[in-house]
């Protein structure tokens, strides 16, 4: 008994706390790579707003927004919220996420349907744009906190490796698609 009490490393809890909470939100890639994805989704969709007489603009940005939309949820459902669903703790959060992403999609499917022209294009638009917005909002403070504290900076460093893969294969499906 004492043989194997001597055998451990004094320091192993210690240790495995301290991988917890050493970076700060800024050195984690995983928040700087979902940060850098928001950015550039609210500047495609700022793009469409200010270009709402220009019906070529609108369209070749709503196709960017959609491709971009679509390696970014695909890649972060499955790197972020799949881990998340299965902790019972941010299990709740990750299904909320998900179908934030579900609505998103919806709405993105139905603008795709209609005529950029029309008036309701735009009506529709803006309530796609809030509801991104708003899962950008959730995801960068309720669930950035909740993945710092539930999880360890090696899960987190794992989730991140996995949304550049999925990210690149994503790319390289959405590249094949269209041509
Ligand atoms: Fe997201």
């Amino acid at each position: 008994m004492a043989t194997k009490k001597s055998r451990r490393n004094p320091n192993t809890r210690r240790m495995k706390k301290s991988t917890k909470s050493n970076r700060g939100f800024k050195q984690i890639a995983l928040f700087t790579i979902l940060r850098d994805d928001n950015k550039k989704l609210k500047d495609i969709m700022d793009n469409i707003l200010n270009n709402s007489d220009d019906s070529e603009i609108m369209s070749e940005s709503f196709i960017q927004l959609k491709e971009e939309l679509k390696i970014h949820s695909r890649a972060e459902e499955a790197s972020v919220y799949q881990p998340m669903k299965a902790n019972d703790d941010t299990r709740f959060l990750s299904i909320h996420a998900h179908e934030e992403n579900a609505l998103v999609d919806h709405l993105i499917a139905e603008l795709g349907n209609m005529n950029i022209d029309d008036e309701l294009w735009m009506a529709k638009f803006l309530i796609l744009k809030q509801e991104i917005e708003q899962h950008i909002e959730h995801e960068e403070s309720e669930i950035f906190n909740k993945l710092k504290n539930d999880f360890s900076i090696e899960e987190l460093d794992m989730m991140a490796e996995n949304m550049i893969t999925l990210k690149k294969e994503e790319m390289e499906n959405t590249f094949i698609d269209s041509i």
